[in-house]
């Protein structure tokens, strides 16, 4: 798959081990930074991820600041992404089967390398479950998206 990947300094512990990682899994990747430990804004990062992701130009998206939790409320506000902050393999097959998470977020100062490793394995590998009731519920979180629904 296409896995485009964002970091800011928080995230920056995980860079080479995700970077590593998907290149392990056979993965192309779109690295749209940081590099650095220089402090720089997660939303610049996690804007560019969920663009790249949702115009198709990605399969999916990697992302990671400190806790994860930015880079996940940032690049949920683009319309057609969804984000999931996982932290642990039975979290990561969820976020793909039941929620068709297209972005996974990290926290470069709440897991370790093992960790971060074991998730984006099991994400990636994981896929969509097509199941009605699991649709009918990613079609109201749509709907909540378009206006349609409160
Ligand atoms: C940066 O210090 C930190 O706030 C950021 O990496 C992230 O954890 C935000 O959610």
């Amino acid at each position: 798959m296409k896995i485009a990947v964002g970091f800011d300094h928080g995230g920056i512990t995980l860079r080479e081990t995700v970077i590593e990682c998907l290149n392990e899994l056979g993965h192309e990747i779109t690295d749209f930074g940081t590099d650095g430990e220089a402090s720089v804004d997660y939303p610049d990062y996690a804007r560019l991820v969920a663009q790249a992701v949702v115009s198709g130009q990605c399969d999916r998206g990697v992302l990671v600041c400190g806790t994860g939790i930015g880079m996940s409320i940032a690049a949920n506000k683009v319309r057609g992404c969804y984000a999931a902050l996982l932290a642990d393999a039975f979290s990561a097959a969820m976020a793909a089967q039941h929620n068709a998470a297209n972005v996974a977020c990290l926290g470069g100062r709440t897991i370790g390398p093992e960790t971060a490793r074991l998730i984006l394995k099991t994400y990636l590998a994981a896929t969509v479950d097509a199941a009605e009731r699991h649709q009918n519920r990613r079609e109201k979180v749509c709907a909540i998206e378009r206006g349609e629904i409160g």
